[in-house]
């Protein structure tokens, strides 16, 4: 597999440039950060290659978002894939022998029309997962060379933005780093935003690496009316929950913490497709807690869909987009 390591020295690999302009939803008042996203957004993500899938299958994901976004589920306008690792020394890691989705989507107008928002992920290196706090700690003291490469490469591959998944499993990680973790995702988005770019990240609540409070801070934009800025999204893993008690405890703390700071709303639900675990009532009460709470954008981890799920984002779709 082929690797490039781009640093912000290195970064010479010239790009097509690409002067795509996201159609914003909604214009906010002065002041007010953007809220960038639609009012009802279902996100996919594709693991593709990082999961092992082959050609045949990443073509067979990609034509079921397509079918989906065409006929069942025009919520469906949004995508993230595998793209971005973190290594170490504040590294930008660029897998090369990763399935590009966001230039198979460019290369084809009807994709780019049912597709305008791609997100790239920023992945947690898998066999590193212990090794992978000492290299977000190197980012958190020194974010150059990695946030010139990361905001320079979005630019250049016309790329929506960012979803930032770090999930480091050490056992010795402390509210400091939760700090300076959330102080670094302020800073990625202020960097993103300059150039009309977005960040999301993915979080849960099984680490103290995230620390709820202050990343809704983080990705709450400035107020400044000087300042153009963007608010970022919190796409949650925490509501992967399967049971029902859990998924309405997470589903509720993120809603507390992410549906209501100062008057925006950061936050996207993340459901699992859990093809074999989750069972046909939990997945009713999961969506009708859903339709409770008026939540209307979500994300998926990963591509295929299961069969028993499309039902219910028909009926979010409808639910989202017939509102009085
Ligand atoms: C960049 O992305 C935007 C949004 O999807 C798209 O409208 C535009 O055509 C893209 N530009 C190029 C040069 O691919
Ligand atoms: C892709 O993987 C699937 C599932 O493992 C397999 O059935 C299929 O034959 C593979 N296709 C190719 C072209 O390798
Ligand atoms: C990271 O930087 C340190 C200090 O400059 C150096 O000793 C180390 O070899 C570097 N590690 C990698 C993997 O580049
Ligand atoms: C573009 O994608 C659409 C939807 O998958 C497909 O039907 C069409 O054949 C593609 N066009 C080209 C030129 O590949
Ligand atoms: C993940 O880390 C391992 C060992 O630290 C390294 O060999 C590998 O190249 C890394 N992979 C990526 C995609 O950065
Ligand atoms: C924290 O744990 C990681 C492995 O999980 C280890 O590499 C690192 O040295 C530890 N740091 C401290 C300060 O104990
Ligand atoms: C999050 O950080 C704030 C500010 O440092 C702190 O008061 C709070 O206790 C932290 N929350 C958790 C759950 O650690
Ligand atoms: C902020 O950026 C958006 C998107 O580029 C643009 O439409 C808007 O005019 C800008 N607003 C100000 C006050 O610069
Ligand atoms: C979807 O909505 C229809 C019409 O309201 C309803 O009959 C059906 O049971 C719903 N399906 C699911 C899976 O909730």
């Amino acid at each position: 597999m082929a690797k490039l390591f781009i640093s912000f020295l290195t970064f010479t690999v010239a790009l097509a440039s690409c002067g795509g302009v996201l159609a914003f939803s909604s214009s906010s008042p002065a002041g007010s950060p953007r809220d960038p996203f639609p009012p009802a957004m279902l996100m996919p993500w594709f693991c593709t290659t990082a999961c092992g899938y082959n050609m045949s299958q990443i073509m067979d994901h990609v034509h079921q978002a397509v079918d989906l976004a065409t006929h069942d589920a025009s919520i469906l306008n949004t995508v993230a894939y595998e793209w971005y690792s973190l290594g170490p020394n504040s590294t930008l890691v660029v897998d090369l022998g990763m399935f590009d989705l966001n230039y198979h989507i460019l290369k084809n107008d009807t994709l780019t029309a049912l597709f305008p928002r791609r997100f790239a992920l920023v992945s947690t290196n898998s066999s590193s997962t212990h090794q992978f706090i000492e290299w977000m700690r190197q980012l958190f003291e020194t974010p150059e060379p990695f946030v010139s490469a990361v905001v320079d490469d979005v630019v250049a591959r016309n790329i929506t933005g960012l979803n930032i998944d770090f999930e480091p499993t050490s056992n010795n990680i402390t509210n400091e780093d939760a700090a300076n973790f959330a102080t670094f995702l302020n800073l990625l988005r202020q960097r993103l935003e300059v150039h009309n770019k977005v960040l999301t990240i993915a979080g849960a609540t099984w680490s103290p690496i995230w620390n709820l409070t202050l990343i809704a801070q983080a990705l709450s934009g400035s107020e400044d009316s000087n300042v153009n800025s963007t608010i970022g999204y919190f796409t949650s893993m925490n509501t992967y929950a399967k049971k029902d008690e859990a998924f309405q405890r997470e589903l509720n703390r993120n809603i507390e913490q992410f549906g209501t700071y100062g008057s925006l709303k950061s936050l996207v639900v993340g459901l699992e497709t859990w093809p074999t675990k989750i069972t046909p009532e939990e997945l009713d009460n999961h969506f009708e807690l859903l339709a409770q709470h008026n939540v209307c954008r979500i994300a998926i981890w990963d591509m295929p869909l299961t069969p028993a799920m499309l039902p219910h984002l028909k009926n979010l779709s409808h639910r989202c987009t017939h509102k009085e």
